[in-house]
């Protein structure tokens, strides 16, 4: 199959699907930070190669303007909403592309009041992780994503009291910009049950 991975820098979900045998590519405005297949990374605007003849398209698009954990910015005015239009108009530009089968991937986000509701939400500790990150999927033409390996969520008691999830706590100290970075990047278990479920034959 002919993939494309939009909007993914770190190469996870497409390295799973050229593992398969699928004639996979990653696009992203930053470079590709696997070392895998370096000729397999478009470093450009995705929508210049929407058209191009793809079978599958995995989206992954900025959530820092659609996330429902950020609402308050534009609400409090701290942030124009005409940022919040253009990214939900990239969202909508993304789905109706002319792919057969779509999946875009986003946490809880105002995708879901302005465009329609997720097909499917997800977890990374129902596919081998102990992260608790609830991400939403989008889907066309695709089946539900079964669970592969459900697993505990690793927990962490703070100072006061309150728990928080031991990623999100590791990545907290991080600096703004690389806890962002870090924290975006698709885990590998589901990258895996993506590939495997959604590869075909
Ligand atoms: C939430 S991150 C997704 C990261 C992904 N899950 C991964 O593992 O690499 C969103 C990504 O979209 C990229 N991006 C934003 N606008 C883009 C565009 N027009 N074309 C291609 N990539 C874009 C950003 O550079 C960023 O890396």
């Amino acid at each position: 199959m002919k993939v494309l991975v939009a909007c993914e820098y770190s190469g996870t979900v497409r390295d799973e699907f050229l593992k398969r045998g699928h004639d996979a590519y990653s696009c992203d405005v930053l470079p590709c930070e696997s070392k895998i297949k370096e000729d397999r990374h478009f470093q450009q605007d995705v929508s210049e190669i929407l058209d191009d003849g793809w079978d599958l398209m995995i989206a992954h698009p900025p959530c820092t303007h659609l996330a429902v954990s950020g609402a308050r910015w534009f609400t409090e005015g701290r942030k124009p909403w005409s940022l919040q239009e253009d990214a939900l108009d990239f969202v909508r530009l993304l789905l109706d592309a002319p792919i057969e089968r779509i999946c875009l991937e986003n946490p809880v986000s105002v995708i879901s009041t302005k465009i329609r509701k997720p097909e499917q939400i997800i977890q990374p500790w129902q596919f081998g992780h102990t992260t608790q990150k609830t991400t939403c999927l989008w889907t066309k033409n695709l089946p539900l994503l079964k669970h592969t390996k459900v697993v505990e969520p690793e927990m962490v008691t703070m100072k006061n009291g309150k728990k928080m999830n031991k990623f999100h706590y590791d990545t907290f100290s991080l600096p703004k910009k690389e806890r962002s970075h870090v924290r975006s990047k698709t885990f590998k278990g589901i990258a895996e049950a993506m590939a495997e479920q959604w590869g075909g034959e």
